[in-house]
């Protein structure tokens, strides 16, 4: 890939016909062994028990405590279906808690990883890149610009540290102010500062506090629900008083807030989506008094009804600063031309590596063109498909679905975020039902700080919309299982 048309060595080496044969004889080799995972299947082999038990006691040694599950992939696996180092065979519902958009082994991204592993290096990094680096900026850029104004990208490892980089963007474009407003139960990544942004108490357990947050309340549609009375509807009312909310901190410290960071749909903190009038509401409020509107999107991005989820709520025209990671691959702070950073504030040793770069640039790619996207796209297919499968589910088994006044739908999510909630969404049903998942074949993960649900972050690029079923003949089960072992 080169702009001009003569050829690199580079360029030679990859279109020599030995090399291009043999990357599709990787490719080939991986279809024909992957095709023997077709369904979930528990261990048979006692060696390979044995070799997975070792592993996860080696794994307790050396990080000092356990995993949460007894999952350590064997390093293949067929879209939703992923083999374990015992053998056995379970559906990934969680992906690395949403990194893994295309599921296990697909055959073009290993393709594509194999190519970028040819590089001369494995890191690139902000001193020295390849082209690759530029063309992967390239794609998400022009992805963001079809609904924003977000015109520059930088890249870096992890979505924490490509919310540190925009919190800098937005204290330097704002500076002296040094507070920053973010929602309650908001997840922003594990560094020092975004443990201290991100509501959860045991997340900054420990850490010294240094960072000026000012908690806004998220959307709840239980409470605007409850606050509907005569002709003003409970959302209005609801965004009307977090507004005063806002406004109220803005008086209290005048041109003191650097950013406002907008978790469009909550992740860890239970899948919350919120009316997009709502956030516009609150954004409007920023803009008026020079506040950034950052849309954290590190695990919105690529799941919901637009590749960016400002898109899909219709905010794209608000957002100054946007954080992207997960399935991406390689993360990025987007930002646009007015939030263009001074030279010095932003760099790193790395900037990802050769294969996250390719396979990254070619999943955005895959994104954009594989009809996943729109009212008729097929992410909003699957979420009908789940939502049904939950309703049938409670509508069969109402008591494994109680719940009280403070009524949260039994399912809820957006596109590729999918939640359900049953056992009244109580903390101790809810990871023991996600065990019970894990023994059954279906690996979930839960999210909120109570009411508490199980998440799903599955690989649909990868799924059939029948594969459904099977996922839920096991969801079923495990149900079963858990409403037999627990009390509600
Ligand atoms: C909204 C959000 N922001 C930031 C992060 C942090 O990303 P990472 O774990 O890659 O540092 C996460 C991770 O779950 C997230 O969900």
């Amino acid at each position: 890939m080169t702009t001009t048309n003569s050829m690199t060595l580079a360029d030679q080496f990859r279109h020599r016909p030995a090399v291009r044969s043999a990357i599709e004889t990787i490719g080939a080799e991986l279809r024909s062994a992957q095709a023997d995972i077709t369904g979930v299947r528990p261990a048979t082999d006692p060696s390979l028990s044995q070799c997975l038990d070792q592993v996860m006691k080696d794994a307790t040694e050396v990080r000092g405590r356990g995993l949460l599950y007894p999952y350590l992939g064997s390093g293949i696996g067929n879209g939703a279906l992923v083999e374990l180092l015992d053998g056995s065979v379970k559906f990934d519902m969680i992906t690395g808690i949403g990194a893994h958009f295309f599921g296990h082994s697909d055959p073009d991204l290993v393709e594509t990883a194999v190519e970028a592993a040819t590089a001369d290096t494995v890191m690139q990094g902000h001193l020295m890149m390849n082209e690759e680096a530029i063309r992967f900026a390239e794609v998400l850029v022009a992805e963001a610009r079809k609904s924003s104004d977000l015109k520059h990208a930088f890249l870096c490892n992890s979505g924490a540290m490509a919310n540190e980089n925009a919190l800098k963007v937005c204290y330097q474009k704002h500076a002296p102010a040094s507070r920053v407003i973010a929602f309650a139960h908001c997840f922003m990544g594990r560094s020092v500062t975004m443990a201290q942004i991100g509501d959860s108490a045991g997340g900054r357990s420990g850490v010294p506090l240094s960072t000026l947050v000012d908690y806004m309340p998220f959307y709840s549609h239980v409470a605007a629900r409850r606050m509907s009375a005569g002709d003003v509807s409970g959302s209005t009312r609801y965004i009307d008083i977090c507004v005063e909310h806002l406004e109220q901190y803005i008086e209290r410290y005048p041109k003191q807030h650097a950013c406002f960071i907008f978790e469009l749909v909550q992740g860890e903190g239970g899948f919350n989506t919120a009316l997009p009038e709502f956030h516009r509401a609150l954004m409007d409020v920023c803009r008026a008094n020079e506040i950034a509107v950052w849309a954290d999107e590190v695990q919105t991005f690529g799941r919901t009804e637009r590749m960016f989820c400002f898109d899909a709520l219709g905010l794209g025209d608000m957002v100054d600063v946007a954080c992207v990671g997960k399935m991406s691959q390689v993360c990025a702070a987007l930002y646009t031309d007015n939030y263009n950073p001074r030279p010095g504030l932003l760099s790193g040793t790395f900037l990802g590596s050769a294969v996250g770069l390719k396979v990254g640039r070619r999943i955005i790619e895959r994104l954009r063109d594989g009809g996943y996207y729109g009212p008729d796209g097929s992410i909003v297919a699957h979420y009908r498909e789940f939502e049904s499968r939950v309703r049938a589910l409670a509508a069969a088994h109402p008591e494994w679905f109680p719940h009280g006044d403070d009524y949260h739908d039994v399912v809820a999510g957006f596109g590729g975020m999918m939640r359900f909630t049953p056992f009244g969404g109580e903390k101790e049903p809810i990871l023991h039902l996600c065990h019970e998942l894990f023994k059954a074949g279906v690996i979930a993960f839960y999210c909120g700080h109570g009411p508490y649900h199980v998440r799903f972050l599955p690989p649909l690029g990868a799924m059939p919309v029948e594969q459904w079923k099977d996922v839920f003949d096991v969801v079923t089960s495990a149900m079963s299982t858990t409403a037999s072992q627990v009390s509600v």
